[in-house]
């Protein structure tokens, strides 16, 4: 008989902004100014993140829609291809994400999308370092994921090539 694997994951759920530690607070809040700057004419879904570096830095993103709609970008791809470009050799200890429809109030958290996992789960890897995922709608709950792993077991990475 086949043996069975269970993976099992722990998230932490905050009733508000104000239950945050401070540092993460800051980093929310400028990611619902990143978000109000996304460029999202086609889905009215506006989606922001932002990164919290060792340095303490804070690299912010958004989403980027294009008429030709995949060749558009999400907020979270936006924000560590920055951070990867531009400090390179610096560590990513967390990430806050947070959405806003125009057409309908959302109030439950919203998680990254799996392809911004995978893209984040990346430079885990490449910094041997998880990084703190905290993720929120415009107003609601806040979820916190220890490591972006803890959002997507059974990652693909650089030792299967
Ligand atoms: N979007 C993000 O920015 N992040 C996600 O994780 C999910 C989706 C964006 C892409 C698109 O511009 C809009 O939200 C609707 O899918």
């Amino acid at each position: 008989m086949a043996k069975k694997i269970k993976i099992e994951t722990e998230l932490e759920v905050f009733e508000s902004i104000s239950e945050l530690p401070t540092s993460i607070q800051n980093l929310m809040n400028k990611a619902h100014e990143a978000r109000e700057k996304a460029y999202a004419p086609y889905s009215h879904f506006r989606v922001g993140a932002t990164l919290l570096l060792e340095s303490g830095t804070i690299i912010s993103g958004n989403n980027q829609e294009n008429a030709a709609y995949p060749s558009g970008l999400c907020a979270e791809r936006v924000a560590v291809y920055h951070a990867g470009a531009v400090y390179p050799s610096q560590k990513i200890t967390s990430l806050a994400i947070t959405a806003r429809s125009l057409n309908k109030k959302i109030t439950e958290p919203i998680p990254p999308c799996g392809a911004c996992r995978q893209a984040l789960v990346e430079y885990e890897v490449k910094q041997e370092s998880d990084i703190e995922t905290y993720f929120m709608g415009e107003s609601g709950k806040i979820i916190k994921a220890n490591s972006i792993k803890d959002l997507l077991p059974l990652i693909f990475n650089k030792e299967y090539l």
